[in-house]
This record gives structure tokens, sequence and C-alpha cells, in this order.
């Protein structure tokens, strides 16, 4: 099976899935896409995901990936079988989400359906929970559709969230959960296919 990974930031949950399927010989992470010419995750692709990978990486610009249907081609002509957004911050174009149904997953650092939506991305979902005076958080593993955030849920695990936590210490929870979990619904999402 061959997976394409969609990373904008940091790019630690798109390293933690390149290094757990490093060993697997039915996995490939097969490219990595980034629309974000400084993104961190360039540099761990470039270290080989600490793995002795070798990612090819494509960036491209929001032309490219709206008003033409050149992703999706190069997607297909990869033989890509699941999508996987780490940390990705465009919305996917309805083009790419019809030729890849239920081909392509996504994590949100929240319990959705509450704290998603455009917008509610890295620190302020973390703030907004914070805010929200919640007891809980977590995260959501979900396919992705053309609206943000929606999509049928895969996996949700949450984490508790005290009444002394900062906004910092819940995205620390809960990227704990992301690293713990990801890879391994990945692959069975992928076992499902
Ligand atoms: C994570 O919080 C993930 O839930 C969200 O974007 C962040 C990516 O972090 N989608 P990283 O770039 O994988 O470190």
């Amino acid at each position: 099976k061959r997976i394409a990974l969609f990373a904008s930031g940091s790019g630690s949950n798109a390293e933690k899935i390149a290094t757990y399927f490093a060993e697997n010989a039915d996995v490939t992470v097969s490219m990595l896409l980034t629309n974000n010419p400084k993104a961190g995750v360039i540099d761990r692709s470039r270290r080989g995901f600490n793995s002795g990978l070798h990612v090819p990486v494509l960036l491209f610009d929001r032309t490219t990936f709206y008003d033409t249907d050149r992703i999706t081609e190069v997607l297909q002509q990869q033989r890509i079988d699941l999508i996987v957004l780490a940390g990705f911050m465009w919305l996917m174009p309805a083009g790419l989400v019809r030729a890849f149904p239920n081909r392509i997953v996504n994590i949100h650092p929240a319990l959705l359906p509450k704290f998603g939506g455009k917008g509610m991305y890295g620190h302020f979902v973390h703030e907004a929970v914070v805010a929200a005076g919640e007891t809980e958080s977590g995260i959501t593993i979900h396919f992705v559709n053309e609206h943000y955030d929606e999509g049928q849920i895969i996996f949700q695990a949450s984490c508790p969230v005290l009444p002394t936590d900062t906004p910092d210490d819940v995205a620390h929870s809960v990227q704990a959960l992301e690293h713990a979990h990801y890879p391994r619904i990945v692959a069975d999402v992928l076992g499902r296919l």
C-alpha cells in the first residue's frame, strides 16, 4: 500500500507515521506534499525522518492546488492508496476529495464535533478548550470531505484537562495522544482498503 503525507508545519505526526511504517514492507510512504516552503517537516524528511527513509517532497502553491488537477494527477500517477493529512492547513479541493473517496484521513487536536471547523487549528483549539472550561480534550481521526473537520469519525481518544492546565499543557497532552494513536489508526484504515 502507498501513502501520501500532507503536512504544513513541524511534521512530528508525519515523522511518527513514516518511522512506524519504515520496517513494514507492505506499506510505503511514497511522497510528502506541503504548501509551506518553511515547514519543519521538510527538514525532517531531508533527515530521512530519522529512519534512513528517502521520501520525495512535492511543494505546491495555492494556485496549483486549487486551480489545476495537478496534485490529483500526481497522486493517481503515484498509485497512492491513502492520503494522510498530518497538520495540513488547507481545505482539500473538491476534485481531490472526489478522486479519493474515503481515501483521505485527517487528525484534529480536539474531540469533534466540538472545537472544529475553519480557523480551529493548532493553538487556537487548545485556547478555546481552556476558555470553555472543558474537563477533557483529545484527538479525532476522521475521513475528509469537502468541509473542514467533517467526515466520518474513525477514532477518538481523550485526555483530562485540569483547572490549572494552560493551552500549552493541553497541547502537550493532545500531541502525546496523536503520536500514540495516529500511526496505528492509519495502519488499520490501510488494512481495510
Ligand atoms: C497537530 O496538532 C494535529 O492534530 C494538527 O496539526 C498539528 C500537526 O502537528 N492537525 P505536527 O506538524 O505533526 O507536529
